[in-house]
């Protein structure tokens, strides 16, 4: 939620910004806005020239003269929390005299109070956002203090969360930056650095990074950094080489970032994969859990704790690790979670899932299973994000940046080391040589049955658009599938705004089947697996209705043919594995009716790639 770049050095800061917020739009794309320190030392001191601009950074780009020159220069865009997006309440924001000009990703809880006590001292708001008081706090301090010492005594008085950048038009060739909750990321270069709130918007110049933890602020000049405690204490911190390349993070010729990302499937599984999964001794090896394998023996239950499509990542973990390693799994909402009181010891696990590593609700509750006491787990996507580096142990999926506001690679990696771990955790526990092997033989087979099911990409195109004008679907799918629906059903909500629902098919005459007419398309997923007879009774009450059906099946089942009215075929597999199947002509199906319906599918509306508040 939001994403900020910063940039102190040699080189013009208006167009390293501006190429910056592109890369960290998925965070949010409300409205977009730069500060610039420009004059340094002229006749009349030093100046700050903000510009700010609704909507998408390109609005900004196009607001931003080439004659707005200047080495120093922080930049946002801006997923709104506080106030609506509006040129007022786009970011940076400034104290009363424009000196001091702040980038920040967060939310500060106590803003009002604080805002109200500044007010009294006479300083003029002009936003309705809770991060300008930062700013005017600053300001405050600053009638005492320095620049730093200003930062810090007014981050002691903040409750909530920060990611922040601030420039100060009377210390020019200075940066501050600071963390609480909110990641943020320092780009170490040669005479000049680059601070982000992810490594995305970096990698164009340095593979050099300093990860801040919560808690610490940076100073930082063109050719130095310090980091510090908010209480002042010097920290000392490492760098850390990135291995994500610029390549990495391009569309190569696809309209969209999801479509490409749909497409790198085979290649994100096998990245997966790699190394991990030994066929011909049918188990997986987990080189992050290696330290805490014996533990694992010892583990009576795992929680699985995330949001969104890594939620329903975790539940098909439930079905995998519940009936082939004989483990109790639960699976929660990481939102829901950390408001119960769990009850937690050292025989737990609590494993989160998220590919961004920073969403806010699952770090939450990492935080909480391990003040309990559990072993804290992470199967985590962004290599060095906040999850990664908190969980006593994990694993990295391996799917390199995921741009796409929807998420699609990710969750079939996250599958993935999910057939790993239950491997690796089922052969602790007595799953058989022979099962092993089966498992490991098929899912080897995975990648390439994926890249034959993409070429089929048109035939669903050809589907998607006979649906275009239906505003109601119902997913359903059973056992393993019944997250697939779940999935399927997400996808097409966020992506082509179709209201869509998903449910385990045995509940349908529970209740959903009183929607179904001709109206009301429904899926069914419903590959030949131990479920599937029971997925064909539901099937024919949905057609005894009137309801039309997409079905998504196995190869070579003539028999559905009659019942559904299109039929998408998948590659027969383990049953276990079908969900790595299925789930992608689901994706493709919401890309396609998204697409066509006229959307952006890259950052669909009022949603943001990293969710980072509550
Ligand atoms: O980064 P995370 O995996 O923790 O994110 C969790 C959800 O916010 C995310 O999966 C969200 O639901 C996506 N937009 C789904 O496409």
């Amino acid at each position: 939620m939001c994403g900020i770049i910063g940039y102190i050095g040699k080189q013009n800061a208006a167009p390293i910004l501006i190429e910056g917020l592109k890369r960290l739009e998925y965070r949010g794309y409300d409205s977009a806005g730069l500060a610039i320190v420009s004059q340094v030392g002229g006749k009349n001191g030093s100046s700050i020239v903000a510009v700010k601009s609704v909507g998408r950074v390109a609005n900004l780009e196009n607001k931003v003269s080439e004659q707005l020159e200047g080495v120093v220069g922080i930049a946002h865009t801006r997923w709104a929390t506080h106030g609506k997006p509006c040129d007022r309440n786009s970011h940076p924001h400034s104290d009363c005299n424009g000196k001091i000009w702040l980038a920040h990703n967060g939310i500060i809880e106590n803003y009002q109070e604080l805002k109200d006590i500044l007010i009294r001292k006479k300083h003029v708001f002009k936003s309705e956002t809770d991060s300008e008081v930062i700013a005017h706090l600053i300001e405050e301090f600053g009638k005492k203090y320095d620049f730093k010492k200003s930062v810090l005594e007014s981050l002691k008085l903040l409750r909530g969360t920060y990611g922040l950048a601030i420039i100060h038009r009377d210390e020019p060739n200075k940066m501050i930056v600071a963390r609480l909750g909110s990641p943020l990321v320092i780009g170490v270069g040669s005479n000049e650095n680059v601070i982000a709130s992810d490594v995305s918007a970096i990698i164009r110049h340095t593979d050099q990074v300093v990860y801040l933890e919560d808690g610490e602020v940076a100073v930082i000049t063109p050719d130095n950094y310090e980091v510090f405690s908010v209480k002042n204490r010097a920290v000392s911190k490492e760098v850390t080489k990135l291995d994500w390349s610029i390549e990495k993070a391009q569309k190569h010729g696809f309209d969209h970032f999801m479509l490409k990302e749909i497409f790198e499937q085979p290649e994100t599984i096998q990245n997966a994969t790699r190394g991990r999964l030994v066929v011909p001794e049918g188990r997986a090896k987990l080189g992050g859990l290696r330290h805490v394998a014996d533990q694992l023996r010892g583990i009576e239950k795992i929680v699985i704790v995330s949001c969104g499509t890594s939620y329903y990542a975790g539940l098909v973990g439930e079905y995998m690790l519940e009936e082939y390693a004989g483990i109790p799994v639960e699976v929660e909402y990481a939102s829901e979670f950390r408001y119960r009181k769990p009850i937690l010891n050292d025989k737990v696990a609590v494993l989160a899932i998220s590919q961004s590593g920073e969403t806010a609700d699952t770090l939450a509750a990492i935080r909480e299973a391990k003040e309990k006491g559990a072993l804290t787990l992470g199967i985590v996507n962004t290599v060095g994000s906040t999850i990664a580096r908190e969980t006593d142990a994990g694993t990295y999926n391996h799917a390199g940046p995921e741009i796409g506001v929807a998420s699609t690679k990710a969750f079939t990696s996250q599958l993935s080391v999910f057939v790993l771990l239950t491997l690796m955790l089922g052969r602790q526990r007595g799953m058989s040589f022979v099962m092993g092997q089966r498992i490991a033989t098929e899912m080897a087979k995975i990648p390439k049955q994926i890249e034959k099911m993409l070429k089929t990409s048109k035939d669903i195109k050809k589907i998607a658009k006979k649906y275009l004008k239906y505003q109601n679907f119902l997913y359903m799918g059973r056992k393993y599938n019944y997250p697939i629906a779940l999935e399927g059903s997400l996808k097409i909500k966020e992506i082509a705004y179709v209201h869509a629902e998903g449910y385990p098919s045995g509940e349908m005459k529970h209740g959903p089947i009183a929607l179904i007419d001709k109206n009301f398309p429904s899926i069914f997923v419903t590959p030949k697996d131990s479920v599937y007879e029971k997925n064909l009774s539901g099937m024919q009450e949905i057609k005894a209705r009137g309801g039309k059906i997409i079905a998504i099946a196995t190869e070579g089942d003539k028999a559905i043919q009659k019942i559904a009215d299109d039929v998408i075929y998948i590659p027969k597999t383990l049953e276990m594995l079908t969900p790595l199947l299925s789930v992608i002509p689901l994706q493709l199906l919401a890309y396609y009716v998204g697409v066509g319906r006229g959307y952006d599918v890259d950052k669909p509306r009022n949603l943001a790639k990293s969710v980072t508040v509550e």
